[in-house]
């Protein structure tokens, strides 16, 4: 619910403090964001974003796998990740999408409430009915994020974007960014078949470059699993990732027939939890200043 975080959020337009009444978010200065009746709100700024995020499909494409369990050992680690650096301050999930791996670590954080924040209205739509303590909020995690700096104990980004000066920004000192990473060889068994779309082999090294100097790296943890996974997990796997903006769900039907109902596709993914380092290299006015 966004009562439930709406002392975290901070204006777009100019990064007052914001309140709620029974159909908007409202800021002192008098600039309003309707909340959307599904329970969202909106907070894109004016100057369009080029993103519009994942489509309804893969939404509930993504919806379907993750509720079959399949990603679980990924969610536990999440969740553990966040639980080594304690605080009951305030976790946001940028990119996301149906909200699930915030939830569990809500769930696992009795005092704490969390911001699911996407770009794409189907995911907000999911978000914003994820937890009781979670609140949806559309936004672009590229341009500035709409919270209050340094208010977060947690920050995660599971196969999502990730924004470093801004999450440095909004986290509290010695607060952590949860990153879930792909490796090279994620799905690939899927992967190597025509049409899908195959994880950058130097992700990890990008990872470190863009973060070492705002963070300092806690904890990294490689988790690999192999999935059996029938034909319609296989289905609903492919059209939630990259693939899906490529393929029509013709061809991903195609692709999907010709494996076996039960075939092993190998999960990998990397864990890292970084701690912000104390610095003041963002802004410092208004509700945006530094510690
Ligand atoms: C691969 S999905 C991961 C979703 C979720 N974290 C999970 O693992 O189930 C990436 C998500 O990032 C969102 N996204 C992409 N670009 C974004 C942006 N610029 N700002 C916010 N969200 C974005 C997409 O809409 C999508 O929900
Ligand atoms: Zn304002």
């Amino acid at each position: 619910m966004l009562d439930s975080v709406i002392d975290l959020l901070a204006c777009p337009q100019c990064e007052s403090a914001l309140d709620l009444d029974d159909t908007a978010v409202l800021c002192e200065r008098g600039h309003s964001f309707d909340i959307a009746r599904q329970g969202y709100v909106s907070l894109l700024t004016g100057a369009a974003t080029r993103f519009t995020g994942d489509t309804a499909e893969m939404i509930a494409d993504r919806a379907a796998f993750l509720g079959a369990g399949h990603y679980d050992p990924i969610r536990d680690a999440v969740a553990a990740a966040c639980a080594s650096v304690p605080s009951d301050s305030g976790v946001l999930e940028v990119g996301a999408g149906t909200g699930q791996y915030l939830a569990s670590v809500l769930d696992g954080m009795p005092g704490a409430r969390g911001i699911g924040l996407d770009v794409s209205k189907p995911a907000v739509r999911r978000i914003a009915r994820s937890h009781p303590r979670a609140g949806a909020v559309l936004a672009d995690a590229w341009a500035q994020i709409p919270v209050r700096s340094g208010t977060l104990g947690h920050v995660l980004s599971v196969f999502a974007p990730r924004n470093a000066s801004e999450v440095h920004r909004i986290l509290e000192p010695g607060g952590a960014l949860v990153v879930a990473t792909p490796t090279p060889e994620h799905l690939r068994e899927l992967v190597s078949l025509p049409g899908m779309v195959s994880v950058d082999e130097h992700k990890t090294e990008r990872l470190s470059a863009a973060l070492s100097g705002l963070f300092e790296r806690h904890d990294r943890t490689e988790i690999r699993f192999a999935m059996e996974l029938t034909r319609q997990a296989l289905d609903a796997l492919v059209g939630m990732g990259p693939s899906a903006f490529h393929l029509t769900a013709q061809q991903r039907a195609e692709m999907v027939e010709v494996l076996p109902d039960g075939f092993e596709v190998t999960a990998s993914v990397t864990v890292s939890t970084w701690v912000r380092r104390p610095g003041d290299r963002h802004r410092q006015n208004g509700a945006f200043s530094g510690d």
